[in-house]
């Protein structure tokens, strides 16, 4: 789970539910999962522990971070025209997606803007002056040095990499020629006013913005500090048997991951299989974050919120050989319940075709190392058929689909009383996994869930009888559940809370 940034996200994550569910590795038909998620602990999501983002320098100035800019003299915002591929213009009244520019951090002070068809801004190649939007790719003529007023840091100025600030010259010219100190007066066309419009704090920006030095410091304190081998022994202890561990893509290159990226993360997973193993839990290998990201948001490892997953062949055959990796070393593992091929693929960006395609080939590729395992297919969030992957999973053995259901992110749930979000649970939530739960079909796992809803004013009572409601509903999931999250700064999204207080008992 995850904040979800971006409203059409939001809109669209309504019903939708995913997860897995399977069954084998010598447990007994009538097991039934019953999990936590390890959110944030392997796969960062600043608001799980938002302290992790504390010590980052010009930490407002993350990658992904959308940044809208006006012009003083003008009183116009900058644009990408026709949306990038272009030239740029100061000539809007107001912002929206034209508007805004995606940071690509290079380090505290210096950046690339990606606009919205992707271009970066730059200058032009036969002027060396004039700022437009039509390289795909970066370097140094698409890198900018931005300068706040050390007393209002959303008045800045932005030095081009020929030496010179930009200007505005005209609604239609913006150029890199102004030369020298500015008052910061409102007459003055090398400022500007910013506004900051989404903020990804994922694995992405922990890393890029503490940089090469200090990020792999502050991971592994983090990775040691935030699960350790006591909270395998308290979810073993607190009626729970099984542990999804969320993991991201870069884990199968450790120790030496693409930078951003840090290594080590890899030994703290062997960790939780021992400690799994100890305590005689089961464990759920989770592919939360694919290469490309499949879905955008923060907690696929997205630099900027692009969707660029599945797009190619290559790419589905990159991650194939991610699966391949942990499968490979968690095969042999009496605590690897199921591998999780990708988590929460967001339509339509990711269409039906690529996730089957890869589907197929992560199922075989898991078969490869173990014929029990179970292979957890999440469905499809945003606009997609709750039963597309049955077609494909008619085929398969041991898969489960899974689900994720949360009674929020969505306007639908907005001004709900509580009686409203129970009813829900137990008629629609009801009728949605009844959809999914068939004789011969696939298993279903709720693999999201949380006793957190937006009712002002709840009682403890009413998220003691929110949660109890949710088990009772998805304890019918053939294959089980899992709450969303074990740790988390957010009392309801932590289970260890909700345990330790009095709110959940299992
Ligand atoms: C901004 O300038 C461009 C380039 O001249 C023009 O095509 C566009 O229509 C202008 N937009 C507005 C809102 O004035
Ligand atoms: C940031 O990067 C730019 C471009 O590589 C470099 O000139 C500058 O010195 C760097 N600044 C810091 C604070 O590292
Ligand atoms: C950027 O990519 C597009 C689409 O692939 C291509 O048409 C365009 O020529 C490229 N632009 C540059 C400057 O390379
Ligand atoms: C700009 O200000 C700096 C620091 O006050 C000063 O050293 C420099 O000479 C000034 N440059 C110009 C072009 O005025
Ligand atoms: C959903 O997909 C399944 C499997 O392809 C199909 O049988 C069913 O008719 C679809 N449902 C809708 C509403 O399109
Ligand atoms: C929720 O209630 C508030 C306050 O009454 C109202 O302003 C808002 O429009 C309502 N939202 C929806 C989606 O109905
Ligand atoms: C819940 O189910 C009822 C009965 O099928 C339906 O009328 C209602 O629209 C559903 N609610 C939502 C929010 O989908």
């Amino acid at each position: 789970m995850a904040k979800y940034s971006g409203q059409i996200v939001s809109f669209f994550i309504l019903l939708s539910c995913f997860l897995s569910v399977s069954h084998g590795r010598n447990i007994s038909p009538n097991f039934q999962v019953r999990a936590v998620n390890l959110g944030g602990w392997l796969v960062t999501e600043g608001w799980i522990k938002p302290s992790l983002f504390d010590g980052i320098p010009n930490k407002d100035f993350l990658d992904g971070t959308g940044i809208q800019i006006k012009s003083v003299t003008l009183g116009k915002y900058l644009a990408a025209e026709t949306g990038g591929g272009t030239i740029m213009v100061a000539n809007r009244t107001i912002a929206s997606d034209w508007e805004t520019f995606k940071l690509w951090r290079i380090n505290e002070t210096t950046y690339n803007f990606r606009v919205f068809n992707k271009q970066f801004v730059g200058l032009d190649k036969t002027s060396g002056m004039n700022i437009v939007a039509v390289e795909n790719t970066t370097g140094l003529s698409e890198t900018f040095e931005i300068i706040r007023k050390s007393d209002d840091l959303n008045r800045v100025r932005i030095r081009a990499s020929n030496g010179f600030f930009l200007q505005v010259k005209s609604e239609e010219l913006i150029t890199a020629d102004f030369q020298g100190n500015s008052t910061w007066g409102d007459d003055d066309p090398s400022v500007f006013l910013i506004t900051l419009v989404g903020r990804y704090e994922g694995e992405f920006q922990v890393t890029n913005g503490y940089g090469p030095v200090k990020a792999p410091e502050v991971m592994k304190e983090h990775w040691n500090t935030f699960i350790v081998e006591d909270d395998f022994k308290f979810v073993s202890s607190n009626g729970l048997n099984t542990v999804r561990i969320p993991v991201g893509w870069w884990i199968a290159s450790d120790p030496t991951p693409p930078e951003p990226f840090v290594g080590g993360s890899l030994l703290i997973l062997d960790k939780a299989f021992s400690w799994a193993e100890k305590y005689g839990l089961k464990v759920i290998v989770d592919l939360h974050c694919a290469p490309g990201s499949q879905n955008g948001m923060e907690h696929s490892g997205t630099r900027d919120g692009f969707l660029e997953w599945g797009l190619t062949d290559a790419n589905i055959q990159e991650t194939v050989a991610i699966i391949d990796f942990l499968s490979a070393r968690y095969a042999k593992s009496p605590s690897l319940l199921a591998v999780e091929l990708i988590n929460e693929p967001l339509a339509p960006g990711v269409s039906l075709d690529s996730l089957t395609k890869y589907y197929k080939a992560g199922y075989d590729t898991v078969r490869k190392y173990s014929s029990t395992a179970y292979v957890v297919l999440s469905n499809r969030l945003g606009p997609s058929n709750q039963t597309e992957l049955f077609p494909l999973a008619s085929g398969l053995t041991n898969v489960v689909i899974d689900v994720h259901y949360y009674n929020l992110f969505s306007r639908i749930f907005s001004n709900w009383t509580i009686q409203r979000h129970m009813n829900y649970i137990q008629n629609n939530r009801t009728d949605q996994l009844t959809l999914i739960t068939t004789t011969n079909g696939p298993l279903t796992f709720v693999g999201e869930w949380v006793a957190e809803f937006e009712v002002n004013g709840a009682t403890k009572e009413d998220y003691q009888k929110f949660a109890e409601i949710q088990l009772e509903v998805y304890g019918k999931a053939s294959f089980g559940w899992a709450y969303w999250a074990l740790k988390n700064a957010q009392n309801h999204w932590s289970l260890e809370w909700m345990i330790n207080n009095g709110y959940i008992k299992l």
